[in-house]
């Protein structure tokens, strides 16, 4: 049997601020942030939006994507780190806006890395036949975090959810390989204090340490080398190459670091989907919404290798190999 990805969907929110836009509240320019991260605009939530629409409409999708309904799903299991509530969980929430029930529904928490932990546990669950149809949410609203007032964060994040309908079919095809690790030795790399939250709309001078505070080239360079060896970690348990990679899907965080690390397992830039230009870092929306856009254009086949890593707070990172 194979962990197969049968159906997959993406939401963002409306507003869309540009990097014109962000010379407007900081000391940057597009150039600046063009060079440094290849960000050209990002998505983010206003006052009175509610990540849980975005979650709620990708998985809708993904679930007409495949063709079911919601009823038929077994867990449900979403990737956040800026759900609204400390309790319930987000995928509670998103279990009752799905009516669906009596059906175990959890969060995951490991920041840009979540939805990799995600596979990771659902993964697992459909290997050892526990559960066999499950949805996998990856949601993020990073932007309700950072500080507007703090150029080297501010520029970097965009809001966004993506799901995935994942249903154990007959065959080779599905998940062949997950690998997750983490380091909280590196914690201090890049975190945000619990209850920061404030929308880009909302006036008022934060004080300095408020939001997402991150220590940038120490990350960058982390950043590369582990999600180049886990992505190596995760194809070897399969008996595969980085020759054998039909398209890297990676976590959407800086172009540089995407380039990097493409570089170093010795792919072409054309077997890589990017959208970071578009949706900033989405932090574990980033898979999500990059597999579903990479589906939707066509540019995945049947029994393609695609390889998805990711790498973010905590530090975490892993790597999952999927044949398609
Ligand atoms: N506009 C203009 N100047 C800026 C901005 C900005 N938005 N932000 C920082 N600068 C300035 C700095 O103040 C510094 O000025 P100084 O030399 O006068 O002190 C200068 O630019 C250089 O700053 P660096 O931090 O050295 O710039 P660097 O080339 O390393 O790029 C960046 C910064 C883009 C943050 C890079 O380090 C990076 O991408 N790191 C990874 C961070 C990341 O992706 N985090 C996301 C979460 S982790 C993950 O998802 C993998």
């Amino acid at each position: 049997m194979g962990a197969r990805i049968i159906g997959t969907g993406s939401a963002v929110p409306l507003t869309c601020l540009t990097n014109a836009d962000m010379e407007k509240r900081v000391a940057t320019s597009h150039d600046w942030i063009v060079s440094r991260t290849g960000i050209y605009e990002r998505r983010v939530m206003k006052q009175g939006e509610d990540m849980l629409d975005l979650m709620y409409a990708a998985s809708t999708q993904a679930l007409d994507a495949a063709g079911l309904s919601a009823r038929t799903l077994q867990a449900i299991v979403v990737a956040t780190v800026s759900g609204d509530y400390a309790f319930p969980s987000t995928a509670c929430l998103l279990q009752a806006r799905l009516g669906v029930d009596n059906i175990p529904a959890f969060d995951v928490c490991a920041a840009c890395a979540g939805f990799v932990y995600g596979i990771s546990v659902v993964h697992s669950y459909m290997k050892s036949g526990e559960y066999s149809r499950l949805l996998l949410v990856g949601a993020d609203a990073l932007s309700t975090m950072v500080n507007w007032q703090d150029r080297a964060t501010c520029v970097l994040f965009g809001d966004g959810a993506g799901a995935l309908v994942l249903d154990n079919q007959p065959g080779e095809q599905g998940l062949l390989s997950t690998v997750i690790e983490s380091s909280g030795a590196l914690w201090e790399l890049l975190y945000v204090r619990a209850g920061q939250r404030r929308t880009v709309d909302q006036d008022g001078i934060l004080p300095k340490g408020w939001g997402i505070q991150m220590k940038g080239p120490e990350l960058f360079k982390v950043a590369v080398r582990n999600l180049s060896d886990v992505a190596c970690k995760a194809l070897e348990r399969t008996g595969l190459a980085p020759a054998d990679v039909h398209l890297m899907i990676p976590h959407q965080a800086n172009l540089r670091i995407i380039q990097a690390v493409a570089d170093r397992l010795g792919l072409g830039m054309d077997k890589v989907h990017c959208n970071v230009q578009r949706f900033g870092n989405t932090s574990a929306a980033s898979i999500p919404i990059a597999l579903d856009e990479a589906v939707r254009q066509g540019k995945i086949h049947d029994n393609d290798v695609i390889v998805l890593n990711a790498c973010g707070g905590g530090l975490t990172w892993g790597a999952s190999v999927v044949r398609w």
